[in-house]
């Protein structure tokens, strides 16, 4: 938790209760309306805006949006003169100036709303990267850390009906307690990179809920309905038409109502991605909400999908927009990508390294594509730190509040290439432990560490994978190991009878750039690392899984190569202009085989 300075807190807490409020879930199928566009912007890389000459938190901050009264008055910054930028969207591929900038922004938008009796107002945010400070008329509704999960703010007793102004200060700085922490392989794309919306409700409405299958069951459906204003005691109706479905609940003194019914129901699969409409009806609100059931669980090596042994067939994939670059955000961009994956042979993406948008898993539940969701613990995280361990707890809450009705969703993963130590084992079993507490219905996995045996065999024995579900191992044999033929002669092995999934292989490559199977950087190069890693991988007799590392190329500031990396991560099986590369079809034909191997 990003502690700053005890003066602030005390004046937070002292002048204006945070009214970070729980979660919404569902926003889809609630009454919005949109705050996205143009926002007025203020680039404050000295926070000038935020704390006066002394570094001290000033009152008088850009936050009051503050106009001169008179020709006297010395005010030194005005929104309405201001540039704008796209909500939402990155900062950095939306001007030149901001393309390597890491700092603070201030987003400015005015609105105005007609309040309306017996209702209750929201202002709900998909994601800002990195740290938000909010505020609404000049007043703090709270802050949020984390760039890559849904916040939102209660505002009913703050909107005026007109000339309302949302200031945001977005800082996307990287520290060494945060998470990601300091080092990472991708681009720090800041801003408020997703969707910004009000929310209206009734005064008491259904908040929160999870309806889903019984861990291992196929028939028994478990979950809870919560209840969120004064009215707490309501009778809940669970309806699910199209299966004959329609249960009544009483919600208890908390407003929670616990759920439990046995359905015959068609199970949700990549094959048959089914979706039924599910009905929460209370007394005072009504959300209704798709949701695929299906049971999920591992019989040792094996991951059982409906009871039935899978192959998770799979790529890696960042939240980089796909053609035009930047942090994807839309439906569409989750549409391109998953449906490149599709066109792969895949039924199975691993979302890296962090939260994708909501519209990623929604549509990956529609096009019957299984998720592998990660947050940020990456690399050398500052584990001793006990806020850093907070901050991650928050990221993963956040991501099961949102992502728990999401049949796609089988894998949460804690953590990725997170070097052995004592402290960072407590961390992450602290973490694992927490995730089975929020939803004791997914498979846990974590890209672990694995270490050469001997000079022909990689051993799995990370400490970590005794607490874990799936084993998850990153492996780039032939490029920064060896040559791609090095794969031939390896064997696995793993000191825990689990299922593995190869959850990184691959190599870059300039599409377009072309030569013999040992030039780097050619597509040649690529695709002979994909046939040797395909024939390593065929031999290892506990492999559940692959998603090689990556569908597209990505933009990172750690790959500068001058013509052919330019600050992208080419390891992409397809080019930032949507163009495949040679190995795309190798790895094609072998999910083909495999999908077609009974
Ligand atoms: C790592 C890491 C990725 C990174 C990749 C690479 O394994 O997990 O985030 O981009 O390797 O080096 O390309």
């Amino acid at each position: 938790m990003y502690i700053r300075g005890p003066l602030i807190l005390l004046s937070l807490l002292l002048l204006v209760p945070c009214v970070r409020a729980q979660l919404i879930t569902n926003t889809e199928a609630r009454k919005t309306i949109s705050l996205n566009g143009q926002w007025q912007v203020i680039i404050d890389p000295y926070e000038s805006g935020f704390y006066n000459y002394r570094y001290q938190p000033s009152d008088n901050g850009y936050f009051k949006n503050a106009k001169p009264k008179n020709k006297s008055e010395l005010i030194e910054y005005d929104f309405d003169k201001s540039e704008t930028l796209k909500v939402p969207g990155d900062w950095n591929t939306q001007s030149d100036q901001l393309f390597f900038y890491e700092g603070t922004v201030w987003y400015k938008k005015s609105f105005d709303y007609q309040r309306k009796p017996n209702t209750r107002l929201f202002v709900y945010f998909g994601g800002a990267n990195y740290f938000a400070d909010v505020y609404l008329n000049g007043e703090k509704l709270g802050q949020h850390e984390g760039g890559f999960t849904p916040f939102n703010f209660e505002i009913t007793n703050r909107v005026k009906d007109t000339d309302n102004f949302l200031i945001v200060k977005v800082d996307n700085k990287r520290r060494r307690d945060a998470v990601p922490t300091l080092m990472t392989d991708w681009w720090n794309y800041g801003g408020i990179t997703r969707e910004v919306k009000l929310i209206e409700t009734p005064a008491t409405f259904v908040n929160d809920y999870v309806v889903q299958l019984q861990k291992g069951s196929r028939d028994r459906v478990t979950g809870w309905v919560k209840l969120n204003g004064e009215r707490l005691n309501q009778k809940i109706h669970v309806r699910i038409p199209e299966a004959g479905i329609s249960r009544l609940f009483t919600t208890n003194a908390s407003g929670t109502a616990m759920i439990e019914f046995t359905a015959d129901l068609k199970l949700w699969s990549p094959e048959n991605p089914k979706l039924y409409d599910v009905f929460i009806e209370a007394e005072t609100d009504q959300v209704r909400e798709q949701i695929g059931f299906r049971s999920l669980e591992t019989r040792g090596t094996d991951i059982l999908l409906n009871g039935q042994p899978i192959f998770l067939r799979g790529v890696c994939i960042h939240e980089e927009a796909p053609l035009r670059g930047g942090r994807a955000y839309s439906r569409e961009d989750a549409v391109t990508l998953l449906s490149w994956a599709k066109e792969l042979g895949a039924n199975f993406v691993r979302l890296a390294h962090y939260p994708h948008n909501e519209f990623m898993v929604r549509e990956a539940d529609r096009m019957g594509i299984m998720v592998w969701s990660e947050i940020p613990v990456y690399w050398t995280i500052e584990w001793e730190n006990p806020n850093t361990l907070k901050n991650a707890r928050n990221q993963l809450q956040e991501v099961i509040a949102r992502d728990k009705n999401r049949a796609a969703v089988v894998i949460w993963s804690v953590a990725n290439e997170t070097p052995l130590s004592d402290a960072r084992l407590t961390f992450l079993k602290d973490l694992i432990a927490y995730a089975r507490q929020l939803d004791p219905t997914r498979l846990l996995s974590a890209a672990m560490e694995r270490h050469y045996e001997n000079p022909t065999t990689q051993m799995i024995d990370d400490p970590l994978g005794e607490f874990l579900d799936v084993l998850g191992c990153n492996e780039y044999v032939g490029w920064y190991d060896g040559l791609p033929e090095k794969a031939d002669g390896l064997e696995w092995k793993s000191k825990y009878q689990k299922p593995l999934v190869m959850s990184e292989f691959g190599g870059d490559a300039l599409f377009g750039h072309h030569g013999d199977p040992l030039t780097r950087w050619t597509e040649e190069y690529q695709e002979n690392i994909y046939q040797h890693q395909i024939s390593m991988l065929k031999k290892i007799s506990f492999l559940r899984g692959t998603s090689p590392w990556i569908l597209t190329d990505f933009r990172s500031p750690r790959r500068p190569l001058p013509g052919i990396q330019d600050y992208w991560n080419r390891k992409g099986l397809i080019s930032d202009r949507g163009e495949k590369k040679k190995a795309f079809y190798v790895l094609q034909s072998w999910y083909k085989e495999l999908r077609e191997k009974p």
